[in-house]
């Protein structure tokens, strides 16, 4: 009893220790003294077994092989890399014994020692601390694998006495010994570094199971070829496979590169959105009888050009030009927007102007140069009569038509200085008697269908979607159908 009452208490004190050390910087160089020293003590018992100068070459050349397979690893995701520097490791292993597996499992990792790292891995490792100590731990564990892939080829091979057989059961061994220990030493690495262990197995747990099959019989095959083909079976296979690796690397390079562009798009349609919505206030707080149209002309647009069958990019589009139709009327002058009654003639050409003065504020943001001309041309009319160009029919761009009609219908349906709001009804027979001389016939024709089977709220924009602070960057993000191509936003 005595005994045990003891026992628990010496676990207990060496757990308390072991949390204590964790996570510490103290903790961190310690295990990596421990890790170097059992690589030293491996190694300087291994050394006193000669090579042949044979198996020195081709452990110098499995060496490269790895450095140049590890070098070009392929990234799958945050936290998971891969590359076929174990295949150089574990061939060395089974074939040339445990030193050359653990020269051949160091070397793969030479690539990594900080000076030599490029660009964002660089940034990355020195950013995160302590690179030498970080590199010094991974070198040490890949060593000890090495050798002990090496070791457990040996037993393996000793084991069967045709060769073939010896040459399947070592390279078998080997990768029954490498992978999983490769994975349980980032485990611990990763424990001792104050993190839970248990994730990385459950992370990269799967992958390695994965490639063990892959592994054993490439290795098997080559192991073969090398001892009763070639030895110079093996840069005929090896010299492929990295030149695969590097292809694939290239390729997934690329294709985050693409990525990367639809990201930075997506996050421009957010900025031009938030820049459109901050114009529309600006507007909005000057002329309080106008408040409220830009928001409801957008969402008119947009379900028009839906109605019309245009693609999501279109009517995203649309909404946003109707969101900035009127924006020109902020440089007009003082107390034009704010007249009561009627205006004369010298001021109705002002007011005139603010589709040109509009395209001009919008022209100067890069991606809004197509926005700029839709804008310019939202009072054109189909017969030539309207303004500031007198172009007709489809040389009017089709959603400046589309704003036209949006346009024009919450003009008539809300209150003025001059009149009060018509009903909805009135407002569609007058939007059906202008078809082919103002309005294009098939923007009106959709949105008849639209307001026919709407509620009374939507007639009247008077529903929240008609607010803009509901048409902010978050709600639109639904509409944005993800981006096949690499584009600029919008003016593509
Ligand atoms: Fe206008
Ligand atoms: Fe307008």
């Amino acid at each position: 009893m005595g005994t045990l009452v003891q026992g628990l208490a010496t676990l207990r004190a060496l757990r308390s220790c072991w949390a204590a050390f964790r996570g510490s910087s103290r903790g961190i160089f310690g295990y990596q003294a421990a890790l170097a020293t059992t690589a030293a003590v491996i190694a300087g018992y291994l050394a006193t077994a000669p090579l042949g100068v044979g198996a020195v070459w081709v452990t110098i050349g499995l060496g490269a092989a790895a450095l140049l397979a590890e070098r070009g690893r392929i990234t799958l995701g945050p936290t998971t890399e891969v590359s076929i520097s174990l295949l150089p490791t574990v061939f060395a292993a089974a074939v040339l014994g445990p030193l050359p597996g653990m020269i051949v499992a160091a070397s793969s990792y030479l690539g990594d020692f900080p000076p030599l790292l490029r660009g964002g891995q660089r940034a990355y490792v020195y950013r995160a601390g302590a690179p030498y100590l970080r590199w010094g731990i991974y070198t040490s564990i890949r060593a000890i694998y090495g050798a002990a892939a090496g070791g457990a080829a040996v037993v393996g091979a000793s084991l069967f006495v045709s060769d073939t057989g010896s040459a399947v059961a070592a390279t078998a061994a080997a990768t029954i010994v490498a992978e999983p220990l490769d994975l349980l030493f980032a485990a611990l690495t990763f424990h001792v570094r104050g993190g839970r262990g248990r994730d990385i197995i459950s992370a990269s747990g799967p992958v390695v199971v994965a490639a063990m099959p892959f592994y054993a019989p490439v290795v098997a095959v080559l192991a073969l070829a090398y001892e009763q083909v070639s030895p110079w079976t093996l840069p005929l296979f090896l010299v492929p496979a990295l030149a695969a690796q590097r292809v694939f690397a290239l390729y997934q390079g690329q294709r985050r590169l693409v990525a990367d562009f639809a990201n930075l798009n997506e996050r421009l349609e957010a900025a031009n959105l938030s820049f459109a919505t901050a114009l529309v206030a600006t507007l909005d707080a000057r002329d309080r009888y106008t408040a409220g149209h830009s928001a409801a002309v957008a969402i008119y647009a947009r379900d028009i050009a839906r109605r019309m069958g245009l693609s999501d990019e279109q009517q995203h589009l649309a909404h946003l030009c109707g969101l900035v139709h009127d924006i020109g009327k902020i440089g007009l002058s003082a107390g034009l927007l704010e007249k009561p009654g009627a205006l004369t003639l010298d001021e109705r050409r002002e007011m005139q102007r603010h589709s040109e003065i509009g395209e001009r504020i919008l022209s100067n943001v890069d991606t809004y140069v197509e926005i700029a001309s839709i804008v310019r041309h939202h009072h054109e009319r189909i017969d030539g009569e309207g303004y500031p160009d007198g172009i007709s029919g489809d040389e009017i761009p089709l959603l400046s038509r589309i704003i036209s009609v949006a346009d024009a219908y919450n003009a008539m349906t809300s209150d003025r200085p001059y009149r009060d709001a018509m009903p909805s009804r009135v407002a569609r027979v007058r939007l059906a008697q202008a078809v082919e001389t103002q309005f294009d016939t098939a923007a009106v024709a959709a949105f008849e269908a639209i307001l026919a089977s709407s509620s009374e709220d939507y007639r009247l924009a008077r529903s929240h979607e008609f607010s803009l602070d509901s048409q902010d960057v978050k709600s639109y993000d639904l509409l944005l159908a993800p981006s096949p191509n690499v584009r600029p936003a919008i003016s593509a």
